[in-house]
């Protein structure tokens, strides 16, 4: 129900800007909003911070609440481009006039990089370019970069049963910020990062010129795919490749529960997981559980299988018999249908863009490169069982990501790296912002031994300021290397150098964007 409502505010916000607009004009010093209502061609949609609907909307998609407090700056105006000649107009109005850019399209930054900011700035929202063209028989789609994966998966599956796009589960994610950041899914073992097929991407710089994949130049192309979102202009579309996926094919859950049993089933999962055939992906979630009152571990080992039920139960048997599957722990549907059992909706539900279950949140990530000891995963369950609210994920790459060159494109972890992971804890009250953020840092330390080090990576998507951040989203290339050293690796350098050529200025920036070379 809350979405809806949250829809029909929406819908009224957008139709009653030209009265929020005007009233905002006088706090227009340097004329963003007679530039942006210039042209009859160009009237962009704007929604001022004096605006009765601005808060709504400004809450719509921000994902985390940490972010939506009273204190939280907020943008002087949102602008909402509605074609491809409003963005332009949005963007250079905006630069023209001196303010900061911050645009968003899913609003799923876990650090809210996308609708705030240190200094002044202007919120250029995507939620209305999201419009997507399937073209089935040369198996590609262009996607306007507001679009979340959700509206993709749905415009996909309309098209046909058997195409696919290899990128995130949640539906309310965007593919603005998504691709950016490289992208793993269910589907990278078969066919990479959702960036791994993005087969060309419109780029409007701070002057307002579109360039695709040729007039861009290769570096920027190839730091569009992964580099991260906000560092290289506004993607206005990506043109996907679209995969195969047969028509029927299986998701599957299995649960352990205690110490001991969970200890046994992931020590082996991390030997077994990333080496198992490519059409099979099996990632494992573990979390505390309440029991009588006292706290254990639980491990959900859960996936897909680009195949029938049988055939699964059967490789399993083989492969991993310690996880005992059966017939029961699986369920046999359409690739859509695996998205949503995941993400705890139906179909139906799939382009729904508010997203119903906001919390307050703190993620980190690391990758493994080296199975962990029983006794390095039994310390993590009594870190994990103090915080019943947090999980951690190991995700299996291996697959075809052993086969893509780790110079490819920005995400450096291909070949060697067994696994990612993601931790996670969720909050409800401000007041204990301290107290997660603390806890989640303290796991995070456990960690350091067991996993990747020199650098101790990070993936972009799983963003994290706390390793480092630059005031005013102007750093030094050498003080931006805390970060970019580990998201990116040896990408590091080339990323600067794309930066350097397509955004100079550095116009385009936030506390963790790549720097341009000081000229
Ligand atoms: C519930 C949930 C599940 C997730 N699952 C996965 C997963 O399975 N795999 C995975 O890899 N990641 C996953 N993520 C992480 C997600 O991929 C990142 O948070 C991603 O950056 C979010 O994109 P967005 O468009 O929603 O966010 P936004 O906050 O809108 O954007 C993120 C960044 O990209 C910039 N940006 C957005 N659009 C554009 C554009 N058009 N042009 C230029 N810059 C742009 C923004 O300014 C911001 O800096 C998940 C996140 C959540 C909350
Ligand atoms: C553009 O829209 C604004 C408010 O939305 C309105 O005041 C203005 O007259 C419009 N301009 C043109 C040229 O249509
Ligand atoms: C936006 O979110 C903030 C913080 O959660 C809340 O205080 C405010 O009431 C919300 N505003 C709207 C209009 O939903
Ligand atoms: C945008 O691109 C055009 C064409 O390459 C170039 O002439 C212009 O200088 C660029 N603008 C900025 C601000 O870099
Ligand atoms: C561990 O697994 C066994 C076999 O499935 C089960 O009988 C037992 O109850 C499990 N232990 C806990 C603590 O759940
Ligand atoms: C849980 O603890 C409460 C309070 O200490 C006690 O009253 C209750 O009986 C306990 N429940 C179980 C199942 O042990
Ligand atoms: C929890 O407590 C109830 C009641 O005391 C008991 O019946 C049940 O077996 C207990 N469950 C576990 C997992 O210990
Ligand atoms: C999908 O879920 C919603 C909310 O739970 C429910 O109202 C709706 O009937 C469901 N639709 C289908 C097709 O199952
Ligand atoms: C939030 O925490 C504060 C301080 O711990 C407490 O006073 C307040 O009641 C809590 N609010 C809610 C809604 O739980
Ligand atoms: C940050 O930006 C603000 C506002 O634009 C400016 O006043 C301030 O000097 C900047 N600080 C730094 C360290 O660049």
């Amino acid at each position: 129900m809350a979405k809806f409502c949250m829809l029909l505010i929406l819908l009224i916000a957008v139709c009653s800007t030209s009265a929020s607009s005007k009233s905002a004009k006088s706090e227009d010093g340097e004329g963003l909003l007679s530039c942006l209502h210039a042209s009859g061609l160009t009237n962009v949609t704007t929604v001022s911070s004096s605006a009765s609907e601005f808060y709504s909307l400004l809450n719509f998609s921000a994902q985390n609440l940490r972010f939506t407090e009273t204190q939280t700056p907020r943008p002087y105006v949102i602008i909402i481009p509605e074609s491809q000649s409003q963005l332009e107009q949005s963007v250079v109005c905006s630069i023209q006039r001196g303010w900061e850019v911050r645009v968003r399209s899913g609003g799923h930054s876990y650090e809210g990089l996308s609708y705030t900011s240190d200094v002044p700035f202007v919120l250029i929202d995507l939620l209305k370019l999201n419009k997507i063209k399937v073209d089935v028989k040369s198996k590609t789609a262009w996607v306007q970069t507001g679009a979340t994966l959700g509206e993709v998966y749905s415009a996909i599956a309309n098209s046909s049963p058997n195409l696919a796009f290899p990128a995130g589960v949640c539906h309310t994610v965007g593919s603005g910020g998504h691709i950016a950041g490289g992208g793993l899914s269910f589907l990278s073992r078969k066919y990479g990062l959702a960036a791994d097929n993005v087969l060309d991407a419109l780029l409007i710089n701070a002057s307002g010129k579109v360039m695709d994949k040729n007039t861009m130049g290769k570096d920027v192309f190839w730091a569009l795919r992964g580099g991260g979102g906000g560092s290289w202009g506004v993607v206005y579309a990506w043109k996907l490749q679209l995969v195969s996926v047969p028509t029927i094919l299986t998701a599957f859950t299995v649960l352990k529960t205690g110490a001991d049993n969970v200890t046994e089933a992931v020590h082996r999962w991390q030997y077994v997981g990333p080496q198992m055939e490519e059409d099979i992906f099996m990632r494992v979630q573990f979390f505390g559980i309440k029991v009588n009152n006292s706290t254990t571990i639980r491990a959900s080992f859960h996936g897909i299988y680009l195949g029938r039920q049988t055939e699964l139960v059967t490789k399993m048997g083989k492969i991993f018999p310690e996880l005992g599957m059966v017939a029961a722990h699986c369920k046999e549907m359409k690739w859509i249908e695996t998205i949503g059992n995941f993400d705890s909706i139906n179909v139906s539900q799939m382009t729904n863009r508010y997203y119903t279950n906001k919390v307050f949140f703190k993620i980190k990530s690391d990758f493994g490169k080296k199975p962990l000891t029983k006794a390095a995963l039994r310390g993590l369950w009594s870190i994990m069982e103090e915080e019943v609210s947090a999980y951690a994920i190991f995700s299996p790459l291996g697959g075809i990501m052993n086969m893509i060159p780790s110079t490819a494109l920005p995400f450096p972890q291909r070949k060697g790296t067994l696994f990612d992971v993601q931790y996670k804890v969720t909050w409800t009250n401000k007041s204990e912002d301290d107290h997660y953020i603390e806890w989640m840092r303290k796991l995070h330390k456990y960690m350091k031994p067991y996993v990747s080090h020199s650098p101790r990576a990070s993936y972009v998507n799983y963003l994290d300021l706390d390793l480092g951040s630059a005031f005013n989203g102007s750093a030094s290339v050498e003080k931006a290397r805390a970060w970019g050293d580990k998201y990116f690796h040896h990408n590091y350098n080339r990323l600067v150098r794309a930066k350097t050529q397509v955004d100079p200025m550095n116009y385009f920036r936030n506390s963790q964007s790549i720097p341009p070379l000081a000229n």
